[in-house]
């Protein structure tokens, strides 16, 4: 991690221990889904106040955008509310994130290519990697162009990556 433990995360104000920020393309799909997921797993783990649970996109095409109504009518029958607008990332959020964790290989591209014109101090991993049944390397493919069961398909991997990313969090900070 690039903050020890138990050191206050930089430019972030509160008692959050750890920031996490998913990273997509467009920011109204797959990252907002996975910050609706995990701020639930967080919640209910009692955890709101340790872990700070945000997204962003590499693209500016739906900046000020609630998420797609998909993933919000997948999202409400599962039990999550998908409150992100969409955002384009910024410098700032090298700095103010613990992890950054991208939905496929192009948003990795994306964010070490970025990182290269600025001060990172965040961690770059892909969502599947914390579950423990995806083969290496595997994507949360982009449902956009798809229709309902698409999404549904996004939510069961992001559903899974997201439970053993929080007991990776938990296990790895003693939370
Ligand atoms: P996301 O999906 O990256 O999961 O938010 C997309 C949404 C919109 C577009 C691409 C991907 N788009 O090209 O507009």
């Amino acid at each position: 991690m690039p903050t020890p433990a138990n050191h206050p995360v930089p430019g972030l104000v509160g008692p959050f221990k750890l920031s996490v920020c998913f990273v997509c393309l467009g920011n109204i799909c797959r990252s907002p889904t996975a910050e609706g997921v995990l701020t639930k797993l967080v919640a209910d783990a009692g955890l709101r106040g340790r872990i700070r649970v945000d997204s962003v996109g590499t693209g500016a095409w739906h900046k000020g955008e609630r998420a797609d109504k998909r993933a919000r009518t997948e999202a409400q029958r599962r039990g999550y509310d998908l409150q992100s607008v969409a955002r384009q990332i910024t410098s700032a959020d090298f700095t103010t994130h613990d992890l950054l964790i991208g939905m496929d290989h192009a948003n990795l591209r994306e964010l070490e290519a970025l990182a290269a014109k600025t001060t990172s101090t965040a961690k770059f991993s892909l969502l599947r990697s914390y579950d423990p049944l995806a083969p290496a390397d595997s994507e949360v493919p982009d449902p956009y162009y798809g229709g309902l069961e698409e999404f549904a398909r996004m939510f069961d991997m992001v559903e899974a990556a997201c439970r053993g990313l929080l007991a990776r969090l938990r296990s790895e900070h003693g939370l």
